[in-house]
């Protein structure tokens, strides 16, 4: 059994606890003293879930064999605080999914945490279909390293970067990913509509465009560009749609996008 400590459960931590669940071979704590009475509630008949009110007694903390912290980046300074002086198990890892704040911030913050590591998941973990990045300090042993990304293979794909900047820029990525692809949709769904047709069939075509282009990409292993160009017959309607596209300079608005997100992130990890 494996006891696994979530600190902060708002909608990432609660998208990876829905998903693990299922997994018998470990035990659940969860601290979010705002959120108490809904969690308790909502886990309330989850047997390897256990819901505190409260930062966990040295005791409890003496148990834990993987402490994750999944609280916003501006709570973060006094929330760790809380742990700075705790005496961990042996052998346990903190992991953290805060955006932008670095491996030295922990080291910095906590005093005997030695084993160390950021992953950033993506909501869609909440179905399993999520992916998840990591970077460990030199500590993390090869036993931490599998047992961190089982769990994680348990929310979908995962992936160990090299250094923090990596970690910054997945962040801009995949981690916010999912939030520009529903503003994406939302986009095509309201000009689907404003084209004249109904709003249940714009959701129908829209989401299923996108999920059949995507598998058909997985499947076939082509660029992107490729097949686009492959659909864009001279003279006809996506020809006529991509260049709307292009000349709004679609790869600018993208590349501008991302780097905003990724600037963010090395920004969060700069402030307390
Ligand atoms: N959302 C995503 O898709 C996503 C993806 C990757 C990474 N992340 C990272 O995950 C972290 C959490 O994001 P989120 O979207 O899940 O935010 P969120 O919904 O605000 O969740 C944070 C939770 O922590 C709680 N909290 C506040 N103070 C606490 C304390 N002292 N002890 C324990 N819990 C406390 C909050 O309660 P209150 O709401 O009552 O303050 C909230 O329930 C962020 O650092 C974000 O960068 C998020």
């Amino acid at each position: 059994m494996s006891n696994v400590l979530l600190v902060g459960c708002g909608h990432m931590g609660s998208a990876l606890i829905d998903s693990w669940i299922e997994l018998k071979s470990y035990h659940f704590t969860i601290v979010d003293p705002f959120n108490y009475n809904y969690l308790k509630k909502k886990y309330n008949k989850i047997n390897n879930i256990q819901i505190l009110d409260n930062t966990p007694s040295q005791d409890q903390i003496t148990k834990i064999d993987i402490i994750i912290f999944a609280i916003k980046p501006q709570v973060s300074e006094k929330v760790i605080n809380n742990y700075k002086d705790f005496y961990f198990k042996k052998n346990s890892v903190i992991g953290s999914i805060i955006a932008g704040k670095k491996i030295n911030f922990f080291k910095s913050k906590i005093k005997n945490s030695i084993q160390l590591v950021r992953i950033m998941p993506n909501m869609p973990s909440l179905i399993g279909s999520g992916v998840s990045c990591f970077l460990a300090n030199k500590h993390l042993s090869k036993y931490n390293r599998k047992k961190i990304n089982d769990l994680f293979l348990n929310v979908g794909k995962t992936i160990w970067l090299k250094n923090e900047d990596e970690i910054d820029m997945a962040t801009a990525v995949s981690g916010s990913g999912p939030g520009y692809i529903f503003t994406l949709i939302d986009a095509m769904e309201k000009a689907s509509q404003q084209i004249g047709l109904s709003k249940k069939i714009s959701r129908e075509l829209v989401l299923s465009t996108i999920l059949g282009s995507t598998k058909l990409m997985e499947q076939i292993k082509k660029n992107p560009k490729d097949l686009a160009n492959s659909i864009a017959i001279k003279g006809g309607t996506t020809e006529a749609g991509i260049k709307v596209l292009n000349k709004n300079k679609i790869n600018k608005i993208i590349y501008n996008t991302f780097l905003a997100a990724y600037k963010k992130a090395s920004s969060l990890g700069k402030n307390k």
